[in-house]
């Protein structure tokens, strides 16, 4: 609860399907030597499900969270390869990326499924981090308020208030993921504000514990002019994370405004 109460930016990690064991450990060595101040507990990272533990062991001793970066959208039975998220509690996942955009595109995730993910993740006290974004042709088109408000609406349907208290929104939109393509900070802007005023509208002055991150080749180099706009309530970084040496870069300037 605490990060959506302090309002500090966020900084959430996902790894995507990266790194080994002995790597995930000499990352953790590595952010944990950096002589300079960090501030873990606004710090998230997502490895691949097999080394969620592995990465709860290294982090434990400071207050960085764990989490994962899908969920089942069943809560058990006999769905081969599929992971939990009463599994993911267990495992000690404090939170989960829940729609993220490769997902619904390579792995088809309808917005049904997207909405039970979310649900489930509630129901075992996982916050979710739900990531929308338009695609370049809906932008193109100008459909692109109209593919947030979808894809939101869609994912809290029927959840008050009160489930929905931890929620992170990520707002990424595909034509920016792992392209360098970063869109006008102005724009992100806009955006954010649009998701804030579409949740205002179902869950009332509630919403205004809902941190919106942004993502998308997010960098060292544009971390402060992205945190610096109104409404950007910290970043989720994908092919940047990766280096513990640009993470902490991206941290230390973020933190710097
Ligand atoms: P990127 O990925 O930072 O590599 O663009 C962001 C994401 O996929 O969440």
């Amino acid at each position: 609860m605490k990060e959506v109460m302090s309002k500090l930016p966020l900084f959430v990690a996902n790894w995507k399907m990266y790194k080994n064991g002995e790597e995930v450990d000499s990352f953790f060595d590595h952010l944990f030597s950096c002589h300079q101040r960090l501030p873990f507990e606004q710090m998230m990272i997502a490895p691949p499900y097999l080394w969620i533990e592995r990465a709860q062991r290294k982090a434990s001793v400071k207050s960085v969270r764990i989490g994962a970066q899908n969920s089942s959208s069943y809560e058990e039975g006999a769905y081969t390869g599929e992971i939990s998220a009463k599994m993911l509690a267990s495992a000690g996942c404090s939170f989960s990326l829940v729609g993220h955009s490769e997902r619904r595109a390579i792995f088809h995730e309808t917005l049904e499924q997207i909405h039970l993910k979310l649900s489930l993740l509630i129901s075992h006290s996982i916050t979710p981090i739900l990531c929308v974004g338009e695609s370049k042709e809906e932008r193109k088109d100008q459909r692109e308020k109209e593919i947030i408000q979808n894809q939101l609406l869609s994912a809290i349907e029927g959840l008050g208030p009160h489930k929905l208290e931890n929620l992170i929104i990520a707002y990424e939109p595909v034509w920016s993921i792992g392209t360098g393509e970063l869109p006008d900070p102005s724009l992100i802007s806009d955006m954010h504000q649009f998701c804030k005023h579409i949740l205002k509208g179902q869950l009332g002055h509630h919403a205004d514990r809902i941190q919106v991150l942004y993502g998308g080749s997010v960098k060292a180099d544009n971390v402060q002019s992205l945190l610096r706009e109104k409404d950007v309530d910290g970043v989720l970084v994908g092919g940047a994370s990766l280096s513990p040496e640009q993470f902490i870069d991206i941290i230390l300037k973020g933190t710097q405004l």
